[in-house]
């Protein structure tokens, strides 16, 4: 598809809401001892690495890779570990690091699928969440930015694996 791009949300803007985002999961993981980051390849590496070094105390970081098959297909969304985190679950206060929250399958599938393993607590941050297209509700506790429908890429985010190197988000404007 021919297309353009177009900046949506700075370098400078997403440095700003990281540091209020770090802000509130440092003051919510006070009195944490090991927390557990999980992120969700490739996505979110990004917003790991710049997020992680904002977060004070012990923290440990971890990595799974999920894919859902079946979209536009079926309704009930099979979503597969195609690489699982190395680090124990259990007893750990655990959270998830996505960057993009859509039609919400995916964070859905993985919070169920780490609950199993008993974590003593399990939250999820996201920088962009697209409440417009939800298909299935998930308890987001920390949102960077509340978007519309829009076709963006950047900061980690991919258009058939182009654009994940942007230092910022844009939108993506077909061109005919
Ligand atoms: C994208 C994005 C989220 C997911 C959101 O990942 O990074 O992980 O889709 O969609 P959902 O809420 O509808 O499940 P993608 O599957 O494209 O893999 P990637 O992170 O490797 O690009
Ligand atoms: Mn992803
Ligand atoms: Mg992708």
């Amino acid at each position: 598809m021919k297309h353009t791009i177009e900046v949506m949300i700075s370098t400078d803007e997403i440095d700003q809401k990281l540091d209020v985002l770090a802000d509130k999961i440092n003051a919510h993981y006070a009195d944490s001892e090991r927390l557990l980051m999980v992120g969700l390849l490739k996505g979110s590496v990004v917003f790991m690495a710049d997020l992680c070094r904002r977060i004070k105390g012990h923290v440990e970081i971890d990595f799974m890779s999920v894919s859902s098959y079946g979209k536009a297909m079926t309704s009930s969304r099979d979503v597969k570990i195609l690489k699982d985190v190395q680090s124990e679950i259990q007893g750990r206060d655990v959270l998830i690091v996505e960057d993009l929250i859509d039609s919400g399958n995916t964070l859905n599938k993985v919070r169920e699928m780490l609950l199993l393993r008993e974590p003593k607590s399990l939250a999820l941050c996201t920088l962009l969440d697209k409440p417009e297209r939800r298909e299935v509700e998930v308890p987001v506790d920390f949102i960077g930015f509340t978007i519309s429908d829009e076709f963006i890429v950047g900061y980690g985010i991919d258009y058939a694996e182009k654009y994940r190197n942007l230092p910022y988000i844009a939108k993506v404007i077909p061109l005919d």
